[in-house]
């Protein structure tokens, strides 16, 4: 792989940028939005929920938001695809509001639990209409008219749900705290504060945070500039690590500490990653990166490394699978309900290509012998990410990697397939 590229849009900061300005009065313009399937049923939601979303260049979006509270009744179910992100915080936005919305979303969404986003909307006022069987979608919710602000802890480290609480404490009188035990990543608090919300956020015991809300703010219309999602940067990353030859410049990654997971623990391996330069890119640290095909050797990932890579453990894997030595991940149950369950599937996509692979509890043991056997068939069960990390262990395997379905790699992604050939991958 050799050349230079920047990858698309965060995906994160795409779905939060356009539920806040839906929530917020007045114009904002959002760049670099990335338009994959997944925000684009974000802005359709919002739409359907009474913000005005224009779309007029390429990632530049102009928003016109309705209010906190102000959003209208939709007139059908809001209809999120493949997306646990846009799904959630939107379900947290109309959890503090005086409407009724039914959320849906492909199979693969259907199968992924809401409860835990339910049982903190439920003691701010929220309720539950209908619900399919063990707390899954479709859900009717009825938004609270007058919402309660609370305290909540969640059970396990999720930015979506912490995000949930945030946005629906937005509509809350006082102070919504949120008391993390795992700092997860923190672009909900960052874009509150940049629309003009008072947001604060302290140390809380050793890796965790508080983050305190104060409710009803007028939120103002800010700009945003979207920077590139280092979770798409993660599989060219790892491509160019693992193929020999490869010389690579991956441009304004953005690099905040609560993404950076994956970056450590391949410098650990014994990564060739250089930061040629850093700056600040819209709120978010950005670098351009230039990545080396590396020897790598096997490492231990402790398992409080999980939220600031939680999205990398199938390319971590592929990474694993061409190091030489055993790699231990630790602590991954948060895998088993993601677009997939992705602790079986990244066991599986090593397995069929030869790759000496277990599970153990919640941990993966991956053997690496420096080189992958490939040849393997490997479904993709509905996960963008699953179909980009079987591509990239093609790209060094001895025989071809095939994947029984690239369709879902436009949730995330576009353009994924022409910018790899662009760069020298051979993707047929
Ligand atoms: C995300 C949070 C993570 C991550 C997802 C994006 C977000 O999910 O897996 O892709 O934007 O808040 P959890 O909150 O379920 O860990």
């Amino acid at each position: 792989m050799q050349g230079r590229a920047r990858v698309p849009g965060d995906k994160s900061i795409s779905h939060r940028a356009l539920i806040l300005a839906a929530m917020t009065v007045g114009e904002t313009n959002v760049s670099g939005l990335l338009e994959g399937e997944d925000v684009l049923h974000t802005a359709q939601a919002m739409r359907a929920l009474g913000a005005s979303m224009e779309r007029h260049g390429e990632g530049a979006w102009r928003i016109h938001g309705v209010g906190v509270g102000g959003f209208a009744q939709p007139a059908g179910p809001l209809n999120f695809g493949n997306s646990g992100t846009g799904c959630r915080l939107a379900i947290g936005a109309v959890a503090g509001s005086p409407v009724t919305a039914t959320f849906d979303g492909d199979a693969s969404l259907r199968s992924r639990p809401m409860r835990r986003v339910l049982d903190p909307l439920e003691k701010m006022g929220a309720r539950p209409l209908a619900i399919a069987d063990g707390g899954r979608l479709p859900l009717t919710l009825e938004g609270a008219s007058d919402p309660i602000p609370i305290t909540y802890e969640p059970p396990m480290p999720s930015a979506q749900l912490k995000s949930a609480v945030l946005l629906a404490g937005l509509a809350a009188p006082g102070e919504t705290t949120v008391i993390e035990a795992e700092a997860t990543r923190d672009h909900t608090e960052r874009l509150l504060k940049h629309f003009g919300a008072e947001v604060t956020s302290k140390p809380h015991g050793e890796r965790g945070r508080r983050i305190i809300l104060q409710g009803q703010p007028e939120l103002e219309p800010a700009n945003v500039v979207v920077p590139a999602d280092p979770s798409s940067a993660a599989f060219l990353m790892v491509g160019a690590l693992i193929t020999p030859g490869s010389d690579l410049i991956l441009d304004a990654v953005m690099t905040n500490p609560l993404r950076t997971g994956l970056i450590k623990t391949l410098l650990e391996m014994g990564a060739n990653i250089e930061t040629l330069s850093t700056r600040d890119d819209g709120g978010e640290e950005v670098a351009d990166l230039r990545v080396r095909a590396s020897a790598l050797k096997g490492t231990e990932v402790p398992p409080e490394r999980a939220p600031s890579m939680i999205d990398e453990y199938l390319i971590l894997g592929v990474a694993a699978a061409f190091a030489k030595g055993t790699t231990r991940m630790r602590g991954l149950q948060e895998l088993r309900v993601k677009e997939s369950d992705r602790l079986a599937a990244t066991a599986d996509m090593l397995r069929v290509n030869g790759v000496a692979v277990e599970i153990e509890g919640d941990d993966l043991i991956v053997q690496g012998k420096g080189t992958v056997a490939g040849g393997g068939d490997v479904k993709t069960h509905m996960d963008h990410r699953i179909a980009m990390s079987a591509l990239m262990m093609g790209l060094a395997s001895d025989n071809p990697v095939r994947i029984d379905d690239a369709g879902f790699i436009v949730t995330s992604f576009p353009g994924f397939v022409e910018l790899m050939r662009s760069l020298g991958a051979d993707i047929t």
